[in-house]
């Protein structure tokens, strides 16, 4: 790698993984309230499969001119810092880049971004395990915000997809948050959901409070909620319509660097899970999502440039 470039995964004209290249672009100098990270790892995740196969494309997310960046999440080592951050060069930090119309993302040597969108990587966890942590992690904490506080006179919570890794992460942090969870998985995943305090059930029944649909069921999942209960979705945009008094939101993930340092410190003391499937190189980006793609993968696959 010269000084002046460094790697990063790309689509052009997307269509799938095929159309994954790793190319060389421009050292960019953070600008004030920014760092320039190097990337030691970044998770590849179901949302980088759209990405590379057009599908945000389609839905007009995306208007790249030259290419489209890839990934979302990442951990690495502060290299350089702008003006009026206090950020030192060598601390590790953690974070995640939220929003689709972008040339650059994770999968890359390098990266700008807002300090304010890091959190320092505690003492004790590798910076592969805290890759996995950022969009999955803060994905299910603002899941939980847009469900509110647990009525008292009815908090059963169902969590659709619970061994994802959203579902991994609002496993535990609905039961912190006053929830009496029940986990739908497939029939294999029951020691893990059961192994976070959660119930467990491998078919779909209805009635509940209110569903967390990490499994992106949507329509389906809407109609496990009880009349006047709340439905969660992972799929801003196409919501289910509201019915019978159930109310209707869906995540649109955002970067916070405090709620992401309080998720790494949990990772790191063992209260949530920290899942990697493989580490691939940054040249089998497109391995990792044609893997992803088959289903069944528990833990993340992560990039190590
Ligand atoms: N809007 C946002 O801001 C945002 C942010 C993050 C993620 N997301 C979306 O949230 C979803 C979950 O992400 P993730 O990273 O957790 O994905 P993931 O790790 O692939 O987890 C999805 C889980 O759902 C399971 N599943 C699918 N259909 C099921 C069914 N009918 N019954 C039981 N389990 C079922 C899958 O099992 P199998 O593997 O066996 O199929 C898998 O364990 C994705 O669609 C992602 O794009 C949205």
């Amino acid at each position: 790698m010269s000084n002046s470039t460094f790697r990063t995964a790309v689509v052009r004209t997307p269509g799938g993984p095929e159309s994954i290249e790793v190319i060389d672009v421009p050292v960019v100098d953070p600008g004030p309230g920014e760092i320039r990270v190097r990337i030691a790892a970044a998770s590849v995740n179901p949302v980088d499969l759209g990405v590379a196969e057009g599908f945000f494309h389609g839905m007009g997310l995306i208007n790249q001119p030259e290419h489209t960046g890839l990934g979302w999440d990442f951990a690495g080592t502060v290299v350089a810092s702008g003006p009026g951050v206090d950020l030192a060069a060598g601390t590790d930090v953690a974070g995640l880049v939220a929003g689709f119309d972008r040339d650059f993302g994770t999968y890359a040597e390098q990266i700008v971004v807002p300090a304010a969108d890091v959190a320092v990587v505690p003492d004790g966890l590798d910076l592969v395990a805290a890759a996995t942590v950022p969009l999955n992690g803060l994905t299910a904490a603002q899941i939980l915000d847009l469900l509110g506080e647990p009525p008292t006179d009815g908090n059963r919570l169902l969590v659709t997809g619970a061994a994802g890794a959203v579902g991994g992460y609002l496993l535990p942090l609905a039961q912190d948050r006053g929830w009496q969870v029940t986990g739908l998985a497939r029939a294999d995943d029951e020691g893990f959901v059961r192994g976070l305090g959660a119930d467990f059930i491998d078919h779909a029944t209805p009635g509940w409070d209110a569903v967390a649909d990490a499994a992106g069921l949507q329509e389906q999942g809407f109609a496990l909620v009880r009349d006047g209960g709340a439905f969660v979705g992972v799929r801003p945009g196409s919501e289910p319509a509201a019915e019978r008094g159930v109310t209707v939101a869906a995540v649109s993930v955002h970067a916070d660097g405090p709620g992401l340092s309080e998720l790494l410190a949990r990772t790191a003391s063992g209260e949530l899970p920290a899942r990697v499937h493989a580490v691939l190189s940054l040249d089998q980006a497109a391995d990792a999502q044609r893997a992803i793609a088959k289903g069944g993968v528990r833990g993340r696959y992560v990039l190590k440039p």
